[in-house]
């Protein structure tokens, strides 16, 4: 089966992809996931989690915190230039970068492939697969506004973590979970576990 990469960068709300690659994981998915350096410094002080960086130790903790023992995981490091996902010859069904930092999307606007999740999402807008990009900022410079533009131009969707006020949301997982399944229509993927908004009153 072909895997969905996703991307946690050093941006504010990484539970977005945390709920993402639970979902994913609990629809029997195979997921690619890479946190770049960053990440592992927000989940640090913005949650006080201390996530390995270590593949093997990693798919543990996930599977842990996740509670999901379905579908399959494979945990990269930020910097590991020579795994599979870094070649356009190993396919995807596409990527999901959630969170995005600034400093991320730049790098990836300007083709500045540092590190994987750079060099993963040059491979997907070079070889036409899906890119979405959640950019998690706010308010935009005009320089991350050009480099959105730019990213959107080569083809990346751009989903904000925006949510909606219309489906009456109760909880934060329920913010969570409306900006998510926005983010997988974006990749044509649909979740038999959860609850779509169908209009007002039902
Ligand atoms: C707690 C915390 C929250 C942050 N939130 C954001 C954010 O929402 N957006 C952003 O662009 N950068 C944010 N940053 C700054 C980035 O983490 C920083 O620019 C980092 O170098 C990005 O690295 P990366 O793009 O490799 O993940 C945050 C940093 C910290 C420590």
């Amino acid at each position: 089966m072909r895997s969905i990469v996703i991307a946690i960068t050093g941006a504010s709300a990484m539970q977005l992809g945390e709920r993402s690659v639970q979902l994913l994981l609990q629809n029997n998915k195979t997921v690619d996931l890479i946190l770049s350096k960053g990440a592992y410094e927000v989940a640090k002080s913005e949650r006080n989690l201390n996530i390995p960086v270590e593949p093997n130790a990693q798919e543990v903790f996930w599977r842990k915190k996740l509670k999901v023992e379905k579908g399959s995981l494979n945990c990269y490091r930020w910097n590991d230039h020579s795994a599979s996902i870094a070649s356009g010859s190993h396919k995807t069904k596409g990527m999901v970068i959630v969170p995005c930092s600034m400093g991320t999307l730049g790098r990836i606007a300007s083709g500045f492939s540092l590190d994987l999740i750079e060099r993963c999402a040059d491979v997907h807008l070079k070889e036409n697969r899906p890119l979405i990009i959640s950019p998690r900022e706010t308010p935009f410079s005009l320089i991350h506004i050009e480099n959105i533009n730019r990213l959107a131009k080569a083809g990346a969707s751009i989903v904000p973590p925006i949510p909606a006020w219309y489906t009456n949301p109760k909880t934060i997982d329920d913010i969570i979970d409306f900006i998510v399944v926005r983010l997988f229509d974006s990749l044509g993927e649909d979740f038999d576990n959860i609850k779509r908004w169908v209009g007002p009153n039902k």
